[in-house]
Protein backbone atom coordinates (compact mmCIF):
# COMPACT_ATOMS: atom_id res chain seq x y z
CA UNK A 1 0.00 0.00 0.00
CA UNK A 2 1.61 2.92 -1.03
CA UNK A 3 0.10 6.48 0.28
CA UNK A 4 -0.10 10.43 -0.86
CA UNK A 5 -0.85 13.31 0.78
CA UNK A 6 -2.70 15.93 -1.12
CA UNK A 7 -2.15 19.38 0.41
CA UNK A 8 -4.44 22.08 -1.17
CA UNK A 9 -2.97 25.37 -1.46
CA UNK A 10 -4.83 26.75 -3.95
CA UNK A 11 -7.25 29.51 -2.47
CA UNK A 12 -7.42 33.00 -2.75
CA UNK A 13 -8.02 33.35 1.13
CA UNK A 14 -10.93 35.92 0.97
CA UNK A 15 -11.66 36.02 4.32
CA UNK A 16 -7.94 36.40 5.29
CA UNK A 17 -7.89 39.44 3.28
CA UNK A 18 -3.64 39.54 2.77
CA UNK A 19 -2.40 40.35 -0.59
CA UNK A 20 -0.85 37.03 -0.83
CA UNK A 21 -3.17 33.83 -1.03
CA UNK A 22 -3.43 32.22 2.38
CA UNK A 23 -1.08 29.61 2.17
CA UNK A 24 1.68 31.51 1.29
CA UNK A 25 1.05 34.33 4.42
CA UNK A 26 3.99 33.71 6.81
CA UNK A 27 3.51 31.47 10.08
CA UNK A 28 7.07 32.12 12.63
CA UNK A 29 8.81 33.26 8.99
CA UNK A 30 7.37 30.65 6.83
CA UNK A 31 4.86 30.01 4.54
CA UNK A 32 1.14 28.01 5.79
CA UNK A 33 2.22 25.28 3.34
CA UNK A 34 5.87 24.87 4.31
CA UNK A 35 4.72 24.13 7.92
CA UNK A 36 1.88 21.84 6.76
CA UNK A 37 4.42 20.01 4.37
CA UNK A 38 6.73 19.63 7.03
CA UNK A 39 4.39 17.69 8.71
CA UNK A 40 3.34 15.43 6.07
CA UNK A 41 6.51 14.47 5.92
CA UNK A 42 7.19 13.96 8.58
CA UNK A 43 4.55 11.22 9.04
CA UNK A 44 5.61 7.55 8.90
CA UNK A 45 2.83 6.21 7.09
CA UNK A 46 2.90 8.66 4.05
CA UNK A 47 5.24 7.78 1.30
CA UNK A 48 4.76 11.32 -1.36
CA UNK A 49 3.29 14.79 -1.59
CA UNK A 50 1.47 16.30 -4.29
CA UNK A 51 1.35 20.25 -3.47
CA UNK A 52 -1.91 22.20 -5.14
CA UNK A 53 -1.07 25.67 -5.31
CA UNK A 54 -2.22 28.37 -8.23
CA UNK A 55 -1.63 28.13 -11.62
CA UNK A 56 0.28 31.16 -11.38
CA UNK A 57 2.17 29.94 -7.83
CA UNK A 58 4.16 26.98 -8.58
CA UNK A 59 7.46 28.64 -8.82
CA UNK A 60 6.90 30.59 -5.49
CA UNK A 61 6.04 27.52 -4.20
CA UNK A 62 9.10 25.52 -5.41
CA UNK A 63 11.18 28.61 -3.80
CA UNK A 64 9.35 28.40 -0.88
CA UNK A 65 10.12 24.55 -0.25
CA UNK A 66 13.84 24.99 -1.21
CA UNK A 67 14.56 27.91 1.60
CA UNK A 68 12.93 25.53 3.84
CA UNK A 69 15.21 23.14 3.03
CA UNK A 70 12.89 20.79 2.20
CA UNK A 71 12.65 18.36 -0.87
CA UNK A 72 11.14 19.11 -3.98
CA UNK A 73 7.66 17.92 -4.03
CA UNK A 74 5.09 17.45 -6.70
CA UNK A 75 3.70 21.03 -7.92
CA UNK A 76 0.34 20.84 -9.49
CA UNK A 77 -1.72 24.02 -10.68
CA UNK A 78 -5.45 23.98 -8.93
CA UNK A 79 -8.82 25.32 -9.64
CA UNK A 80 -11.55 27.77 -8.83
CA UNK A 81 -12.57 25.86 -5.86
CA UNK A 82 -11.54 23.22 -3.31
CA UNK A 83 -13.33 20.43 -4.65
CA UNK A 84 -11.23 21.36 -8.34
CA UNK A 85 -8.07 21.20 -6.27
CA UNK A 86 -8.45 17.99 -5.40
CA UNK A 87 -9.12 16.62 -8.38
CA UNK A 88 -5.95 18.26 -10.05
CA UNK A 89 -4.01 16.74 -7.14
CA UNK A 90 -5.40 13.16 -6.58
CA UNK A 91 -4.80 12.84 -10.55
CA UNK A 92 -0.83 13.46 -10.38
CA UNK A 93 -0.57 10.27 -8.19
CA UNK A 94 -0.99 6.70 -8.10
CA UNK A 95 -0.76 5.61 -4.76
CA UNK A 96 -3.23 3.71 -3.22
CA UNK A 97 -4.18 5.62 -0.72
CA UNK A 98 -4.55 9.50 -0.56
CA UNK A 99 -4.77 11.73 2.10
CA UNK A 100 -6.25 15.20 1.64
CA UNK A 101 -5.09 18.24 4.04
CA UNK A 102 -5.83 21.63 3.85
CA UNK A 103 -2.28 24.13 4.37
CA UNK A 104 -4.84 26.52 6.41
CA UNK A 105 -4.23 23.80 8.94
CA UNK A 106 -0.32 24.17 9.71
CA UNK A 107 -0.19 22.81 12.77
CA UNK A 108 -0.95 19.03 12.06
CA UNK A 109 0.71 17.06 13.78
CA UNK A 110 2.72 13.89 11.94
CA UNK A 111 1.08 11.35 14.35
CA UNK A 112 -2.29 12.69 13.61
CA UNK A 113 -1.97 12.06 9.78
CA UNK A 114 -0.43 8.55 10.83
CA UNK A 115 -3.35 7.93 12.99
CA UNK A 116 -6.00 8.87 10.25
CA UNK A 117 -4.08 6.40 7.50
CA UNK A 118 -4.00 3.78 10.23
CA UNK A 119 -7.71 4.24 10.92
CA UNK A 120 -8.71 4.17 7.34
CA UNK A 121 -7.12 0.43 7.33
CA UNK A 122 -9.13 -0.52 9.67
CA UNK A 123 -12.38 0.24 8.68
CA UNK A 124 -11.92 -0.72 4.78
CA UNK A 125 -13.32 -4.11 4.11
CA UNK A 126 -14.23 -5.77 1.16
CA UNK A 127 -18.05 -5.28 1.60
CA UNK A 128 -17.73 -1.65 2.03
CA UNK A 129 -15.04 -0.32 -0.47
CA UNK A 130 -16.47 3.24 -0.33
CA UNK A 131 -14.97 4.81 2.94
CA UNK A 132 -13.56 7.45 4.36
CA UNK A 133 -11.70 9.02 7.72
CA UNK A 134 -10.89 12.33 9.03
CA UNK A 135 -10.50 13.50 12.53
CA UNK A 136 -12.65 15.62 13.90
CA UNK A 137 -13.53 17.80 17.33
CA UNK A 138 -16.71 17.70 19.64
CA UNK A 139 -18.11 21.52 19.00
CA UNK A 140 -18.07 23.26 22.86
CA UNK A 141 -19.99 25.80 21.73
CA UNK A 142 -24.31 26.06 21.82
CA UNK A 143 -25.18 25.93 18.29
CA UNK A 144 -28.80 27.80 17.31
CA UNK A 145 -30.53 28.05 14.28
CA UNK A 146 -31.19 31.56 12.76
CA UNK A 147 -33.46 32.59 10.96
CA UNK A 148 -30.88 35.12 9.23
CA UNK A 149 -32.57 38.55 8.00
CA UNK A 150 -33.52 39.40 10.94
CA UNK A 151 -30.86 37.34 13.47
CA UNK A 152 -33.52 35.56 14.89
CA UNK A 153 -33.35 32.33 16.92
CA UNK A 154 -35.15 29.93 15.60
CA UNK A 155 -34.37 26.96 17.74
CA UNK A 156 -31.06 25.57 19.93
CA UNK A 157 -29.68 22.26 18.16
CA UNK A 158 -28.09 19.71 20.13
CA UNK A 159 -24.83 20.04 20.12
CA UNK A 160 -24.20 16.13 21.82
CA UNK A 161 -24.27 14.61 18.27
CA UNK A 162 -21.98 17.59 16.68
CA UNK A 163 -18.82 17.38 15.31
CA UNK A 164 -16.49 19.71 13.40
CA UNK A 165 -14.72 18.17 10.65
CA UNK A 166 -10.86 18.40 10.08
CA UNK A 167 -7.93 17.33 7.91
CA UNK A 168 -6.30 15.21 7.12
CA UNK A 169 -9.19 13.16 5.35
CA UNK A 170 -7.96 9.85 4.12
CA UNK A 171 -9.24 7.65 1.29
CA UNK A 172 -8.09 4.58 -1.03
CA UNK A 173 -7.75 6.83 -4.37
CA UNK A 174 -10.14 4.86 -6.75
CA UNK A 175 -13.11 5.82 -3.92
CA UNK A 176 -12.01 9.43 -4.22
CA UNK A 177 -11.70 9.79 -7.96
CA UNK A 178 -14.87 7.63 -8.04
CA UNK A 179 -17.03 9.92 -5.40
CA UNK A 180 -15.47 13.00 -7.51
CA UNK A 181 -16.53 11.68 -10.95
CA UNK A 182 -19.73 12.09 -9.44
CA UNK A 183 -19.56 15.28 -8.60
CA UNK A 184 -21.80 18.19 -10.85
CA UNK A 185 -22.09 21.08 -8.41
CA UNK A 186 -17.87 21.84 -7.59
CA UNK A 187 -18.87 23.52 -3.85
CA UNK A 188 -18.21 20.95 -1.46
CA UNK A 189 -15.98 22.22 0.93
CA UNK A 190 -14.41 18.92 2.37
CA UNK A 191 -14.28 15.78 0.41
CA UNK A 192 -16.47 12.95 3.06
CA UNK A 193 -19.48 14.81 1.45
CA UNK A 194 -18.80 13.30 -1.58
CA UNK A 195 -18.54 9.58 -0.28
CA UNK A 196 -21.49 10.09 2.20
CA UNK A 197 -23.60 11.14 -0.85
CA UNK A 198 -22.41 8.28 -3.13
CA UNK A 199 -23.71 5.84 0.44
CA UNK A 200 -20.55 5.14 1.92
CA UNK A 201 -18.97 4.85 5.19
CA UNK A 202 -17.33 7.87 6.87
CA UNK A 203 -15.57 7.45 10.19
CA UNK A 204 -14.43 10.02 12.34
CA UNK A 205 -11.77 9.35 14.63
CA UNK A 206 -10.62 12.37 17.58
CA UNK A 207 -9.04 15.40 16.06
CA UNK A 208 -6.08 17.53 17.79
CA UNK A 209 -7.33 21.27 18.53
CA UNK A 210 -3.70 22.62 17.28
CA UNK A 211 -5.22 21.16 14.32
CA UNK A 212 -7.28 24.09 13.38
CA UNK A 213 -8.08 26.03 10.36
CA UNK A 214 -6.24 29.50 9.84
CA UNK A 215 -9.29 31.39 8.56
CA UNK A 216 -9.10 35.17 9.94
CA UNK A 217 -5.97 37.47 10.86
CA UNK A 218 -6.12 36.56 14.46
CA UNK A 219 -5.44 33.19 13.99
CA UNK A 220 -1.95 33.33 13.23
CA UNK A 221 -1.20 34.95 16.76
CA UNK A 222 -2.91 31.68 18.19
CA UNK A 223 -0.56 29.71 15.92
CA UNK A 224 2.40 31.47 16.62
CA UNK A 225 1.72 31.33 20.42
CA UNK A 226 0.86 27.32 19.98
CA UNK A 227 4.41 27.55 18.14
CA UNK A 228 6.19 29.13 20.61
CA UNK A 229 4.90 27.05 23.38
CA UNK A 230 5.56 24.05 21.93
CA UNK A 231 9.13 24.36 21.14
O1 LIG B 1 -11.22 28.48 1.88
P1 LIG B 1 -10.90 27.38 2.85
O2 LIG B 1 -10.13 27.86 4.03
O3 LIG B 1 -12.06 26.50 3.18
O4 LIG B 1 -9.88 26.44 2.04
C1 LIG B 1 -9.44 25.22 2.55
C2 LIG B 1 -8.19 24.77 1.80
O5 LIG B 1 -8.52 24.53 0.43
C3 LIG B 1 -7.07 25.82 1.81
O6 LIG B 1 -5.84 25.19 2.14
C4 LIG B 1 -7.08 26.37 0.41
O7 LIG B 1 -5.81 26.80 -0.06
C5 LIG B 1 -7.59 25.17 -0.41
N1 LIG B 1 -8.26 25.59 -1.66
C6 LIG B 1 -7.70 25.21 -2.89
N2 LIG B 1 -8.28 25.64 -4.06
C7 LIG B 1 -9.38 26.42 -4.05
C8 LIG B 1 -9.97 26.80 -2.79
C9 LIG B 1 -9.39 26.37 -1.61
O8 LIG B 1 -6.68 24.52 -2.92
N3 LIG B 1 -9.89 26.84 -5.20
Amino acid sequence: MTVAAVLVAAGSGERFAAAAPKAFVELAGEPLLVHALRALLGAASIDEVVVVVGEQRRAQAAAALEAAGLPPAALVAGGATRAESVRSGVAATAADVVAVHDAARPLVSPGLVDRVVAALYDHTDTSHPLSAVAPALAVVDTLKLVEPTRMQVLHTIDRRALWAVQTPQVFARRTLQRVHRRLKVTTATDDLVLVEEAGGRVHLIEGERRNFKITYPEDLAMAEALLRTSC
